[in-house]
């Protein structure tokens, strides 16, 4: 029994000498299973999907590859290799070791952390579970479930922590992970972009692209914990999330690339004359961008934020790559926030740095994105027209923060209601956009071939040709 446990579960935390641990992940292991089943990608479970397992964390078996049927994928836990005498690298007890185990006045915020980074993952794949019937590749098809099976891996990982660190309460959490669901109107997944459906490949995109990396950012910041197994599960966690952000990435270029094809090809940027060549025009691309930047900025909370200020005191949750700021302790540093008015202006003010962390960590975050669109727009330039996508500001159509609810157009400055309401058509996806992108989708299941509105990808996955038959069903 424990032999063959442990090859289900590939891990790197000595699962078969605790027997608790194993015992609780082994009545919880069923459970996560039903729910894959139910609210997992629908009607491909009995395909053979090429995809990367980590089997351990070095850099030979974190990425193997081979055909595995989903449900029979391995879910492994893994945290990164221990760092010898690892101090806490920020607020006030900066310089002192690491917590190995979880401080009592430190454990409610510490599980809420936890499980709201952990709920974030299976709601993620509930989103997704109708993609694959509208893959435009089967190299898309491979990828979307790539992300599905990590997610659920990523589940595993805080599981694991809530099981091995928190007692009851952190049983009962790990099932509650389960319970909630994506868009349920009773038990609606923790933060409200999980909740919004993804049902096109475009939104896919923006997701992996602008989602994801409010995650990567999120795990960062995770990453510099003081308690010391988070940090250790979140630093190999982004070692996955890179592909993640790459489908979107390459999956937003490749749709921009195609369309700049077939501008080129027509001599034309007019959207019904694209849309009726197969393509998505410019304006929708941007109107999509808009809505995931704008709905991924709030997941990083408010600009002034005393949670944030107490987590970085504490030594909870950090600024990404905290190494590279030049103040650890930031005990009497300010940071000037652009604030509303409220006569539709703006007004700056000076906040203690600690509660600006969210906002911080969002610049960052901002400067991250930023890259994508530099590459993006070069096919546009190679195509003859430059100019081409732009971040809006972090003002717009904000629901978190100061910003939260206050008209601005995209540039960030503040607007009547009215207006707002009367251009909302120019800069976010109408009914009838998100109506004409799902009209493009459609399955293309032939190894090789793609979609009409996407270019093929640069290259295939692991080295196989583009061709290769990365989804074999049956
Ligand atoms: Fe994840
Ligand atoms: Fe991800």
């Amino acid at each position: 029994m424990e032999s063959s446990y442990q090859d289900r579960i590939p891990n790197n935390v000595s699962l078969g000498s605790n027997r608790t641990l194993q015992r609780a992940l082994e009545h919880w292991q069923p459970e996560f299973l039903n729910w894959w089943h139910g609210l997992g990608p629908s009607d491909f479970n009995a395909s053979d999907v090429y995809l990367r397992t980590a089997i351990s964390v070095d850099t030979k078996g974190w990425a193997t590859f081979g055909y595995v049927r989903m449900p029979e994928y391995r879910w492994g836990i893994f945290l990164a290799e221990p760092e010898a005498d690892r101090r806490v690298g920020f607020g006030d007890n900066v310089g002192q070791p690491v917590w190995q185990q979880v401080p009592g006045e430190h454990r409610s915020t510490l599980r809420r952390l936890i499980v709201t980074q952990g709920d974030t993952e299976p709601a993620s794949v509930e989103q997704q579970r109708l993609l694959g019937h509208t893959a435009p590749s089967l190299y898309d098809l491979r990828n979307l479930f790539q992300v599905n099976v990590e997610e659920g891996r990523h589940l595993w990982a805080m599981v694991y922590l809530l099981h091995a660190y928190f007692g009851r309460d952190g049983r009962e959490e790990a099932e509650e992970l389960l319970e909630r669901h994506s868009g349920d109107a009773d038990k609606p997944r923790i933060l409200s972009t999980f909740n919004e459906p993804i049902s096109d490949w475009l939104s896919f995109y923006m997701f992996t692209y602008f989602t994801d990396r409010d995650g990567k950012f999120q795990l960062k910041s995770l990453a510099e914990s003081s308690f010391d197994p988070l940090s250790r599960t979140c630093k190999f966690m982004l070692t996955e999330e890179a592909h993640h952000m790459f489908v979107g990435d390459t999956g937003i270029g490749r749709v921009i690339k195609r369309t700049a094809e077939v501008m080129k090809e027509l001599s034309s940027e007019e959207p019904e004359t694209l849309r009726k060549a197969g393509v998505i025009d410019l304006p929708t691309i941007q109107k999509y961008l808009n809505f995931w930047f704008s709905s991924s900025l709030d997941l990083f909370g408010g600009d002034s934020s005393s949670n944030a200020a107490s987590y970085f005191a504490n030594g909870l949750k950090g600024r990404p790559d905290e190494i590279k700021y030049p103040d650890h302790v930031e005990a009497d540093s300010l940071y000037t926030l652009d604030l509303p008015d409220g006569k539709g202006g703006v007004r700056r003010e000076q906040i203690p740095m600690r509660n600006a962390i969210n906002e911080v960590v969002r610049e960052a975050y901002v400067r991250d994105c930023e890259k994508g669109l530099a590459r993006w727009n070069r096919h546009l330039e190679e195509a003859g027209y430059p100019g081409g996508m732009t971040l809006p500001s972090t003002r717009f159509r904000r629901t978190v923060g100061s910003w939260a609810d206050i008209p601005t157009n995209p540039a960030g400055e503040p607007i009547a209601q009215e207006e707002f309401a009367a251009r909302q058509a120019e800069w976010l996806p109408t009914p009838d956009d998100r109506a004409f992108v799902h009209s493009l989708m459609g399955g293309v299941f032939d190894p090789g071939k793609m979609a009409s509105w996407i270019a093929p990808p640069e290259r295939g996955i692991n080295a196989q040709p583009l061709n290769f038959e990365y989804v074999r069903f049956h």
